[in-house]
């Protein structure tokens, strides 16, 4: 009988299926996932954006049960009408198609009929502030010591500013630390050297700023020159 708190798949086996599908998730920022879920499992992970499935897979591979939502918009960032048949096809081919849930509707909406429990909440949905501050929300079905991961967390004015209001005001998250801008914090009060530590990621963030900004200037051989490589934004 499989041990469900086990892996499915090793870190390594589901990276070369995750690297396949396009998406914005580092190969450390994906065994970041894969070690966080699969501390979780077999409970379950809340995915919160899964796109074509890139962080999915890793989630999945993990042995967490993952509840993926993404309304799969028809919008000009990350629409085309067959974004949801291909996040399938890409689950499928990887085996984990049976470990994913699939709820096609904002998170606001799924979050708001939701009653099942929660372990860990990946958040890599809708990039304004205000979305992002209400994605935050699902942690409330998480318990003290549980994991919320929020990608693009020092990359994205709206995610920015997010992480900001909600650590330096609120009372629910602690800041952990980055691995690139993806940022883990854990349930629980934070103390004033958690607040101070999300201060001290700023700079990290108007490095991120600045070579957006040259990328939109399309000065890539000086983004190169400054030590940012590709052509994609930072994350
Ligand atoms: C940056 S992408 C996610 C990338 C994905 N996690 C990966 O590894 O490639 C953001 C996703 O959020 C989805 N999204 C947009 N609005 C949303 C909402 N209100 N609730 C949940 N997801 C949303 C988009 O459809 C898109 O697929």
């Amino acid at each position: 009988m499989p041990d469900p708190t086990q892996p499915v798949l090793d870190f390594e086996a589901a990276w070369r299926s995750a690297r396949e599908v396009d998406g914005w998730l580092t190969e450390e920022q994906a065994r970041v996932l894969h070690q966080a879920a699969g501390a979780v499992a077999p409970g379950r992970v809340v995915e919160i954006g899964s796109h074509l499935g890139r962080s999915t897979i890793v989630l999945a591979a993990s042995g967490a049960a993952v509840a993926a939502v993404d309304p799969f918009p028809d919008d000009w960032r990350y629409g085309r009408p067959d974004t949801e048949q291909r996040f399938r096809r890409h689950l499928a081919a990887a085996g984990l198609s049976d470990r994913v849930e699939l709820h096609v509707a904002t998170s606001r909406a799924v979050r708001e009929q939701w009653d099942a429990p929660v372990r860990m909440v990946y958040v890599d949905g809708k990039h304004d502030v205000w979305s992002c501050l209400d994605d935050l929300r699902w942690s409330r079905f998480l318990r003290e010591g549980d994991t919320v991961l929020v990608h693009d967390a020092f990359s994205s004015l709206g995610v920015t500013l997010a992480v900001l209001r909600d650590t330096l005001l609120g009372r629910r998250h602690r800041y952990v630390g980055r691995t690139g801008s993806l940022a883990r914090f854990v349930v629980g009060t934070p103390s004033a050297s958690d607040r101070v530590r999300v201060l001290r990621e700023l700079p990290w963030f108007a490095r991120n700023l600045v070579f957006k900004v040259l990328l939109r200037l399309h000065a890539r051989p000086l983004a190169r020159l400054l030590g940012h490589t590709g052509s994609a934004d930072p994350y």
